[in-house]
């Protein structure tokens, strides 16, 4: 797919607790279509610092406004510089990048398993599933209630069970704890977050016969596959996050 350098105007930059905001930009040009999973490398301009661009998972898309949201968390230069824009800047976006979670069989039970800033690529690709007639339900796991963001729209696409580690709202524990992974089966799980739980959520799919995608948030420069900083040990040699992923089906992954 043809990738773009474009500017996009900011609608609002919705701040949603001390760590997480959502930026809302409004496309110059209609976009291309694009798919759950791809992100964008997003410029931040200011300092040396933040010379190379920051990826970002495409959390939402409104074809109709001609809009994309993006959801950050608060983890450095690049993102804290981020999170002060204000509406009516410009930010500029290489993107679409990188491929996108795969569709299920038809009828497939799936579940989408999201941690931290991990539950960023999760609303548009649960939206584009409940599109195609795809009924997905939502894990989701924080740090603590005070973490929990769009709880609400998450259940707007389907059921989200909840877990925090410090039991402070839904079940005590990780997302690998929750008892509709001991009480149910799935035949398709989805996972974004960091590594230990994506490798945990990947060792039950493995014992359980499940297919499991995750989105690996690799360092990466480039985004485009020329730097090479971005390697991912796979099965068939090493793959780069940003072209041949960020998805990856685990079966494919050396982990
Ligand atoms: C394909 C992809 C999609 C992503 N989608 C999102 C998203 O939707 N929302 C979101 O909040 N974050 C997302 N990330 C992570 C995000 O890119 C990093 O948090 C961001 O680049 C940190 O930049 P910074 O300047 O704020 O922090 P820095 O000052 O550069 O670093 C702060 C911390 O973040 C770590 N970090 C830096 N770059 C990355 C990176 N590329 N991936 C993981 N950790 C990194 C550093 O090791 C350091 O610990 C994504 C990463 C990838 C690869
Ligand atoms: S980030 Fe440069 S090759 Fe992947």
């Amino acid at each position: 797919m043809t990738k773009r350098i474009e500017d996009f105007t900011i609608k609002e930059n919705n701040r949603l607790n001390n760590d997480f905001f959502i930026l809302e930009l409004a496309g110059n040009n209609y976009f291309p279509s694009l798919k759950p999973g791809q992100f964008a490398q997003v410029k931040v301009e200011g300092s040396p610092e933040t010379f190379l661009r920051r990826p970002l998972s495409i959390h939402d898309v409104d074809y109709e406004r001609n809009t994309i949201k993006l959801l950050i968390q608060i983890s450095g230069k690049g993102t804290e510089k981020l999170s002060n824009i204000r509406k009516g800047d410009i930010l500029n976006l290489i993107y679409p990048l990188g491929n996108s979670f795969s569709l299920p069989a038809e009828n497939s039970k799936i579940l989408l398993i999201g941690g931290g800033c991990g539950v960023a690529p999760l609303m548009f690709l649960g939206k584009y599933l409940k599109s195609k007639g795809y009924k997905p339900e939502i894990l989701l796991g924080f740090r603590n209630s005070d973490r929990i963001i769009e709880y609400d729209e998450y259940a707007g696409i389907g059921p989200v069970y909840l877990t925090t580690e410090d039991g402070s709202k839904g079940e005590k524990g990780f997302v690998t704890d929750h008892t509709v992974l001991k009480e149910r089966h799935f035949d398709h799980i989805c996972c974004c977050g960091p590594d230990s739980m994506m490798k945990a959520v990947a060792a039950y799919c493995f014992k359980n016969d499940i297919t499991c995608e995750v989105s690996l948030e690799h360092l990466m420069a480039c985004g485009f596959g020329v730097c090479l900083c971005c390697i991912a040990d796979t099965v068939k040699g090493n793959l780069c996050t940003c072209i041949d992923g960020p998805v990856f089906n685990t079966k494919e992954l050396k982990w």
